[in-house]
């Protein structure tokens, strides 16, 4: 009997010394994954898509992680925010016990920040062993493919129309980010479903991009083949932050989309609301995240 208790006793001490033993039990969380944004106003609007997600999935641990390293070391750097990186987040939160792990980016589109964090979850998914997670997994950008072009665009002539951004004389122009990489083609897939959607009903949404296709030309010329004359710009980004207010929006600036549009004659008034800030957009976030669970 006394042999037989110092026997455990030993087995277990070498069980604690030589390998940690396995998690008893899951621990489940979602990371959130943004962009991010060195503008107080406008990180609103991710904020807002992290209430979403916590109101909707109570007792589930929900954090949130910035892809870009120039935002998070200026936000460190000139108000002592700490917002860390996707590989950062992930090592913490397997440090602290989490088993389940569900990373959740609010990017647009799958370009190159996406592609970034997909090697990241990668990687730790590659991981075996205590350190690696039980199960992880990584979901969708907002637009992946046509049916979520289509989605979108449902949520946004039912957004601008019930806000009177639309009018048989009004139309909307978008200003999505662009990029050289292929996932760029996500924008003339949305220009096509906006089309399709918003023409019959009531006015036009026309969506051009800062850094890709389609360019403020292709809007320009898209317009003025119409008839409309007022116009009201908005950001298809998750943040109305330094794009929306300088490059959009910019009074001053006379390279601005709102200077150069005013030169052409129109009527312009802005709506300086990120995508993030849309009540529509966080459901269909949250429905994202709950199919990522199942
Ligand atoms: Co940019």
């Amino acid at each position: 009997m006394f042999r037989h208790c110092v026997f455990a006793a030993v087995l277990a001490a070498c069980l604690v010394s030589c390998a940690d033993a396995a998690e008893i039990g899951e621990k489940k969380s979602i990371l959130l994954v943004a962009f991010g944004t060195s503008m107080t106003d406008a990180a609103g609007a991710i904020e807002s898509l992290v209430s979403a997600t916590k109101n909707a999935f109570p007792g589930v641990e929900v954090r949130l992680a910035y892809t870009s390293n120039i935002i998070r070391r200026k936000l460190k750097r000139e108000r002592n925010i700490d917002i860390p990186a996707p590989t950062e987040a992930l090592a913490l939160m397997n440090a602290e016990g989490f088993t389940h792990v569900y990373v959740q980016p609010m990017h647009v589109i799958p370009g190159e920040e996406y592609d970034d964090l997909k090697s990241v979850v990668d990687a730790f998914a590659s991981m075996k062993g205590k350190y690696g997670f039980a199960h992880i997994a990584l979901g969708q950008p907002f637009l992946s493919n046509g049916p979520d072009c289509e989605l979108m665009a449902g949520i946004l002539a039912r957004h601008l129309t019930r806000g009177g951004k639309l009018g048989p004389n009004k139309a909307v122009v978008l200003m999505g980010h662009g990029t050289p990489h292929m996932a760029n083609a996500m924008y003339s897939e949305m220009q096509g479903a906006l089309f399709r959607l918003s023409a019959p009903v009531s006015g036009r949404i026309f969506l051009g991009t800062v850094e890709g296709t389609p360019t403020f030309d292709d809007v320009l010329a898209a317009l003025k083949k119409t008839r409309v004359k007022n116009l009201v710009l908005a950001p298809f980004m998750v943040v109305a932050g330094d794009h929306a207010n300088n490059d959009l929006a910019g009074a001053e600036d006379p390279e601005s989309w709102l200077s150069r549009f005013k030169k052409e004659g129109y009527q312009v008034e802005s709506y300086l609301v990120g995508l993030g800030q849309y009540p529509e957009v966080g459901k269909l976030f949250v429905k994202r995240i709950q199919g990522l669970m199942e």
